[in-house]
């Protein structure tokens, strides 16, 4: 099923998605997310599944949105349910993703030619059209009003929530040995229009380096074969102090 705008909109009642599964909760109002083991790469061309990835995304996403929480960034997390899945609210999900970069790497390195490993003075904010049959296009926030993705009132509230939810894990992984190099968030509105932050927040949606260096803990260990990926997700699960079973 393709995941184009109208869909985000009109959730069906279970999605099977490329990392994870979203089927109906329990209450009114609520999904299971479950984690799969499946690792793609380049919207869906580069493909593997890695037995026990599914468990510690679950685990590291679930300690990352209490984390978020627990500092005053609101989150779709309702409760932990069992080793692959968690409990979230049903959200309308902006058609978006929201990058947020504090070192140049991946996409802008290529786009604006600068150099990888720069350290930007503050944070940049990008937006991209979630969109798989365009290949998630940046866009700037005039297209996003122009195609009613979002409005905006609700982007402001969007920026200062990424802006504030990227400072946090920033300090958190600092603290671990990690930089935070960048992260994509997704942002969602519940039944009162109520604005949450949604989906995952794993090594497969930010890039980690260890501390001071270009050494990567993160999904580019997959995209550019640079070792192996369960391994990688394993230390950053054990510097987060997560006891994952089986792994
Ligand atoms: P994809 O859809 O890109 O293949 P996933 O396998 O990660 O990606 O599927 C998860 C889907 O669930 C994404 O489209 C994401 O936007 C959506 N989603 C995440 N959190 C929520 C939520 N709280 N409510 C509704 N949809 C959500
Ligand atoms: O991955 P690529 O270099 O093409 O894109 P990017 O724009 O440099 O990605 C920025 C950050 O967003 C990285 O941490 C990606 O892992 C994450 N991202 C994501 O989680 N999902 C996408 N569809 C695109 C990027």
């Amino acid at each position: 099923m393709e995941t184009t705008w109208p869909f985000v909109y009109n959730f069906p009642m279970s999605y099977e998605g490329k990392a994870k599964i979203m089927k109906d909760g329990p209450k009114e109002g609520t999904l299971v997310m479950l984690f799969k083991d499946d690792v793609t790469a380049g919207n869906g061309k580069k493909k593997a599944v890695i037995k026990g990835k599914g468990k510690i995304n679950k685990a590291i996403t679930l300690k990352l949105l209490k984390l978020l929480h627990d500092n005053g960034v609101p989150t779709h997390l309702i409760e932990d349910i069992d080793d692959r899945s968690i409990l979230v609210k049903r959200l309308k999900i902006f058609p978006l993703e929201v990058v947020v970069r504090n070192i140049a790497t991946g996409s802008i390195v290529r786009r604006l030619g600068l150099e990888k490993g720069m350290v930007f003075k503050r944070p940049l904010f990008e937006l991209f059209f979630k969109n798989d049959d365009l290949h998630d296009p940046m866009i700037c926030q005039e297209h996003a009003f122009m195609m009613d993705l979002i409005y905006p009132d609700d982007l402001l509230i969007v920026r200062n929530l990424s802006m504030r939810a990227n400072e946090i894990l920033k300090q958190y992984f600092d603290s671990i040995g990690f930089d935070l190099v960048d992260i994509k968030f997704e942002f969602g509105v519940d039944e009162n229009e109520e604005i949450y932050l949604a989906d995952e927040i794993s090594p497969d949606t930010m890039r980690l380096w260890e501390k001071g260096t270009m050494t990567s803990f993160d999904k580019d260990v997959f995209r550019e074969d640079k070792g192996d990926l369960l391994t990688t997700y394993t230390e950053v699960a054990k510097r987060m102090g997560l006891k994952i079973e089986g792994i």
